[in-house]
């Protein structure tokens, strides 16, 4: 496995992978809708395959994942690419990489805390906020688990 930035070559291929994974190439968390074809982003790729995707967005010394994605789990894509991730975030001077989960998403959540994360925020109805600007968003998550919250984890890189 190759872990690389993304470049506008692989612009179709993020794209096809973004709607497998999510429906839709538009990310709606915290209030903000991303089109996350447009954000900087790293793969994971096997051969001419990409098997892998962390799209972000670096601001205010901090980086945030705002999509990641390992369509076949439990290979070790995710750990490759939030690592990556962190990699990118130091060497651009930033103090932290956070993300937002949803309350469905306890196989995330587990993956992101035996990664060193920590949760430390929990917005309640932050999903049913979203659900507005992003229709599609479904009232059921993981595990038919009812979606309403979002869950800030982080990672601090100081
Ligand atoms: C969450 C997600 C990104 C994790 O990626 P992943 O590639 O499955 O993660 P990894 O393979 O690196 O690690 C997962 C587990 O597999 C294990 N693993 C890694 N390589 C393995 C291998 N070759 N054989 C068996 N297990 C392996 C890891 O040790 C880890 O277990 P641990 O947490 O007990 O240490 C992925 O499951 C995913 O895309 N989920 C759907 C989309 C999603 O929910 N994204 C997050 C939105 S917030």
């Amino acid at each position: 496995m190759k872990i690389r930035p993304a470049t506008t070559a692989d612009s179709l291929r993020i794209s096809e992978l973004l709607i497998q994974s999510w429906g839709s190439h538009i990310a709606v968390a915290h209030g903000v809708a991303y089109d996350a074809t447009t954000l900087p982003a790293i793969v994971a790729e096997e051969g001419d395959r990409i098997i892998g995707l962390l799209t972000y967005n670096l601001e205010d010394q901090e980086l945030e994942v705002v999509t990641i994605d390992a369509p076949v789990p439990h290979l070790g894509v995710g750990t490759a690419l939030l690592e990556a991730a962190a990699e990118t975030a130091k060497a651009a001077g930033a103090r932290r990489l956070w993300l937002i989960t949803t309350n469905d998403n306890v196989d995330a959540l587990r993956f992101y805390q035996r990664r060193g994360m920590r949760i430390v925020e929990i917005r309640p109805g932050a999903v049913d906020e979203s659900r507005k600007l992003k229709p599609t968003i479904p009232l059921t998550g993981a595990y038919g688990i009812p979606l309403h919250d979002e869950l800030v984890l982080e990672l601090r890189l100081d």
